[in-house]
């Protein structure tokens, strides 16, 4: 392999580790806007289906800068378990703080590989990618902001 050839493989690793852990965000913060409960249901419950929104509507770009890049992506939920770092949480009766300080740390996690995958964008020379990621990180970085402003 050359060095160009590393490179590429490396971004489109680490494009597919991002991908998952967008999708496994998206249904977490999907299940915290299904099982939210509390005096602040509804603000937590609208909140939380925006911010899976705006998850979601990133993995099909994340997908096709893997295609672009000449790589193949993820096929099945089976490939997003198998490479997501977001951890499941399946519990459906956490408190709404609990709930908001999850996503907040997950929301840190995901910034921490956006900038893994912008790096390694860098390295392969694919500017696109690397363009990208700041809005990725800047959206991230807007919702732990909302998230942590409401643990006060
Ligand atoms: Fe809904």
């Amino acid at each position: 392999m050359t060095k160009t050839d590393n490179a590429s493989k490396a971004l489109i690793d680490s494009l597919n580790r991002l991908l998952a852990d967008y999708f496994a965000l998206y249904l977490k913060t999907k299940s915290f806007h299904w099982h939210v409960a509390g005096p602040r249901f509804h603000d937590l419950h609208l909140l939380f289906d925006a911010q899976a929104t705006e998850l979601f509507a990133l993995t099909d770009l994340i997908a096709e800068r893997v295609r672009k890049n000449g790589g193949s992506t993820l096929t099945s939920i089976g490939a997003i378990a198998g490479r997501s770092r977001i951890a499941d949480q399946d519990s459906a009766a956490l408190s709404a703080e609990v709930m908001i300080a999850e996503l907040a740390e997950d929301n840190r996690s995901l910034i921490a590989a956006v900038r893994e995958a912008k790096a390694l964008a860098g390295a392969a020379g694919d500017n696109a990618t690397e363009g990208a990621a700041d809005d990725w990180t800047d959206q991230a970085e807007q919702r732990v902001w909302f998230l942590t402003s409401l643990l006060g």
